[in-house]
């Protein structure tokens, strides 16, 4: 499904609530925030499945509050989850299999990592020509603390033998019908870096069921579909898991496509890392500005890389400003910036902004076309009327 219809928009949600709206000129009626409990204001992209969507308003803190975190499901969320009775397994190439407890992971040492999550199809919707999938915008992105034991510290429990190469999660998310179940695998060498985490804490609190209770795979820097939610079993595999969610999804292209052309499979490979991209938060795009001193202010991230600048354009890509970077930072997480534009004189403007990261990557010009519009990071624009 690209994005809900008025129909899913009936089914999905409450009657009671459909009315907390804000009303969002440069959203077709359909996708008007809509209140879902915990999650109020979110855009809802799909009802059948929660996707929902942060809007641009609320991207204003480094840390996103859990309310304000986008959430990707790809089916139904478990009906019951229970602490006491889950349990997590672990098996494949390993000395020991293993089964532990809510209570086992929490007797082990905890380690925090703040990460930006970004879904690989974030900003789809601007991909040129169109793709199909979930029509995100901005806002399947946030920034948050996970803490919980190292995925490393559950492996050397079991003792990955030297023909485990791959880890493989698997959730307790409801299958419906025929569809295949959300499985993916990430290499050992991921897997056992000091960052990967079972996450059962997000900002300090226990994990909400929409982004995984009680425990998470956390894979920071990387894109969101490797973060595995409601996480039961951990399989170490001799080579990487090749059903649906790794082959054909979240695969690029080995070289620059054709826009249009299918996906050849033979000649792609599994996405892993986060692109360098900044976004513009505020103002918004299509706004009428009154004041003549525009503060602009947004987010950039760049995976496993640092963002050493962001720079911003007033005249639609001709010159470039430095913006100023937030103080807060932490590897795998965001950085704010912000900027603030003495507009000369009153009249339409296009403002850009592109980051540069630690690796020496730039934010192109136009996002490298693919078949699902993966990793779209395009210079971001708004256009706005000063008056
Ligand atoms: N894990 C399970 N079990 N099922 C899912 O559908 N979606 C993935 C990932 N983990 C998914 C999952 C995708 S595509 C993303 S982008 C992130 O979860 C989103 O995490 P969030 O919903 O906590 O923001």
């Amino acid at each position: 499904m690209s994005r809900v219809t008025r129909r899913d928009f009936l089914i999905g949600v409450p009657a009671g609530l459909a009315a907390a709206t804000v009303l969002r000129p440069f959203l077709a009626a359909e996708e008007q925030p809509v209140s879902i409990p915990g999650k109020e204001g979110m855009i809802v992209r799909s009802a059948r499945f929660y996707d929902l969507e942060m809007p641009p308003e609320f991207a204003d803190s480094w840390i996103t509050p859990v309310p304000h975190f986008f959430v990707r499901n790809h089916m139904h969320e478990p009906s019951v989850l229970d602490a006491g009775n889950w349990r997590l397994t672990v098996s494949g190439e390993v000395e020991k299999p293993l089964t532990l407890s809510f209570a086992d992971l929490v007797k082990m040492a905890p380690h925090s990592v703040t990460n930006t999550l970004e879904c690989a199809g974030n900003g789809r919707a601007f991909q040129q020509p169109h793709v199909p999938g979930i029509q995100w915008q901005k806002g399947a992105v946030g920034n948050a603390r996970f803490t919980g034991p190292k995925l490393r510290d559950v492996l050397e429990r079991a003792g990955v033998k030297p023909t485990g190469k791959h880890v493989m999660f698997h959730g307790l998310d409801e299958v419906p019908g025929k569809v295949p179940p959300f499985i993916r695998s990430i290499p050992i060498e991921k897997a056992s870096d000091g960052d990967t985490l079972i996450a059962t804490q997000m900002n300090g609190a226990a994990l909400s069921k929409h982004h995984g209770f009680p425990a998470r795979a956390l894979v920071p820097g990387w894109v969101g579909a490797a973060s595995c939610k409601w996480l039961s079993e951990i399989k170490v595999l001799d080579q990487e898991f090749d059903g649906n969610f790794m082959k054909p999804g979240y695969r690029m292209p080995n070289r620059p496509v054709k826009p249009g052309d299918p996906l050849n499979v033979d000649d792609s490979h599994v996405i892993t890392g986060l692109n360098v991209k900044s976004l513009i938060f505020s103002p918004l795009d299509g706004s009428t500005l009154k004041s003549r001193a525009v503060h602009i202010h947004g987010t950039a991230w760049a995976g496993e890389a640092d963002i050493v600048r962001v720079e911003i354009s007033t005249d639609a890509g001709t010159t470039w400003q430095a913006a100023q970077l937030g103080r807060e930072k932490a590897k795998y997480a965001w950085r704010m910036w912000s900027y603030v534009w003495k507009v000369p004189k009153p009249g339409e403007y296009t403002i850009m902004s592109r980051a540069t990261d630690s690796q020496g990557r730039v934010q192109p010009a136009t996002a490298e076309w693919n078949p699902s519009g993966y990793l779209y990071n395009a210079i971001d624009q708004v256009k706005v009327r000063v008056a």
